[in-house]
C-alpha cells in the first residue's frame, strides 16, 4: 500500500504533465498562425566549432576549432531560448560530443541543464566517430552520408566503420540516422535506406538535400536530379521502408524557393549570435535550401496530416 500511493502520485503527475505538453502545441499553433506571433519550438544551439572530421560537404566554419561556449553562456541561451516558447532543444557543432569546459563538465551536463531550464526533449547530432551510448540525450541524430564508401567519400576514409560499431553498440532507444543527399553519393540512397531497415539499433532515416553554402557549391546535384531523388525517396517510403521524412514534407522541397518558415526554430550560434531562423537565410541559400526541416515546417503549418504525425512520432 505504501509503495502503491507514491506510484499513484508519479502516475498522475506524469499524465498531468503530459496533457500540459499536449495543450501546448495547438496553443503555439494559435497563437503563430492566428495571432502572427512566431515564437520558436526548437533551438538549434551551437556549443562548439571543434570537430573530429573535415567532412567535405560542411562550410570551413564548421570545423574551425575556435571555441567550446563556456556553461555558463549556455545557461543563458537556454533560458532565452525557452522563455521565447522553445522547448526542444537540438546541441549542435562542429562535434557536440567534444564539448567539455574546465570545470570537467561534458555534454551530458548540457543536456542535465536543459532539461533544469524545462526544455521537454533534447536531442544529439553526431558524426558517430565516437562512442554515444553514455548519453542523456533523449533521440539521437547519426549523420551518415551514403552506404560504406559513398560515406567515406565525403567524411573521409574508415569513418562508415565506425559509425556503424558505435551505432551496433549505443544500445540508445530513439536512435536514427541522416543522410545529406549530394551529387557524390545520391546514387547510395536506396542501399543506405535497406541498411537502416535492415539495422535493429536504427529507427529511422531522414534525407536532407546538399544547401550550397559557401564553398561547397560543387556539391549541390541540379533540380532535375535532386527531384528524381526526392520521386525515389517517396517510393520507398510508400511501400514501408522507415523514411522519416513526409510524403508532404518531401514534396515540398521539389519546389525551388517554396516559402520558408524556419522561425519554427532560432538558432544561437558559435559566437553567441542569436538568430530568430536558420543562418542560411544570412548567407542566401535560401532558394536552393536543402533541409527538409523547411519543407516538413512548410506542411505543418498547412495543416497536412502526414507531416504533424510524423512530427509528433518524432518529438512526443
Ligand atoms: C554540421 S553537422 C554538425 C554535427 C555533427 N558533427 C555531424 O556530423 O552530424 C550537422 C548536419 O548538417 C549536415 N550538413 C552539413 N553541411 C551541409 C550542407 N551543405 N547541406 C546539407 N546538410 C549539411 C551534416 O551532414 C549533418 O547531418
Amino acid at each position: 500500500m505504501s509503495k502503491q500511493l507514491p506510484d499513484l502520485r508519479e502516475q498522475t503527475v506524469s499524465v498531468l504533465d503530459n496533457l500540459r505538453k499536449t495543450s501546448y502545441l495547438p496553443w503555439w499553433y494559435f497563437r503563430s498562425r492566428i495571432l502572427n506571433q512566431k515564437r520558436p519550438l526548437q533551438t538549434v544551439l551551437f556549443v562548439t566549432d571543434y570537430c573530429n572530421l573535415k567532412c567535405k560537404h560542411c562550410m570551413e566554419e564548421g570545423h574551425h576549432g575556435s571555441r567550446m561556449k563556456p556553461y555558463e553562456e549556455i545557461r543563458k541561451e537556454l533560458e532565452y531560448s525557452y522563455k521565447r516558447g522553445s522547448r526542444f532543444i537540438d546541441f549542435e557543432g562542429g562535434e557536440p560530443t567534444l564539448w567539455r569546459d574546465s570545470e570537467g563538465r561534458v555534454l551530458n551536463d548540457l543536456y542535465r541543464l536543459a532539461k533544469e531550464v524545462g526544455f521537454w526533449s533534447c536531442t544529439l547530432t553526431t558524426n558517430g566517430q565516437r562512442p554515444f551510448g553514455d548519453t542523456l540525450a533523449d533521440s539521437v541524430w547519426v549523420s551518415v552520408d551514403g552506404y560504406g564508401k559513398y560515406h567515406d567519400l565525403i567524411r573521409g576514409e574508415g569513418t562508415f566503420e565506425k559509425l556503424d560499431k558505435n551505432i551496433r553498440e549505443s544500445g540508445h532507444p530513439a536512435l536514427s540516422i541522416a543522410m545529406a543527399v549530394n551529387n557524390r553519393n545520391y546514387k547510395s540512397v536506396g542501399e543506405l535506406i535497406q541498411y537502416a531497415k535492415d539495422n535493429p539499433a536504427i529507427q529511422q532515416i531522414a534525407f536532407n538535400f546538399h544547401t550550397p553554402f559557401p564553398g561547397t557549391e560543387e556539391l549541390m546535384m541540379d533540380w532535375e536530379l535532386r527531384n528524381k531523388v526526392i520521386d525515389r525517396i517517396i517510393a520507398y517510403k510508400k511501400k514501408g521502408y522507415p523514411v522519416m521524412n513526409s510524403v508532404s514534407g518531401l514534396r515540398t522541397m521539389k519546389k525551388r524557393g517554396f516559402p520558408k518558415d524556419c522561425w519554427i526554430a532560432n538558432y544561437i550560434l558559435i559566437d553567441g549570435t542569436k538568430l530568430p531562423n536558420c543562418p542560411g537565410s544570412v548567407l542566401g541559400a535560401c532558394d536552393d535550401c536543402g533541409f527538409s526541416m523547411a519543407g516538413e515546417m512548410y506542411s505543418v503549418l498547412r495543416m497536412k496530416p502526414d507531416t504533424i504525425l510524423a512530427g509528433m512520432r518524432l518529438r512526443m
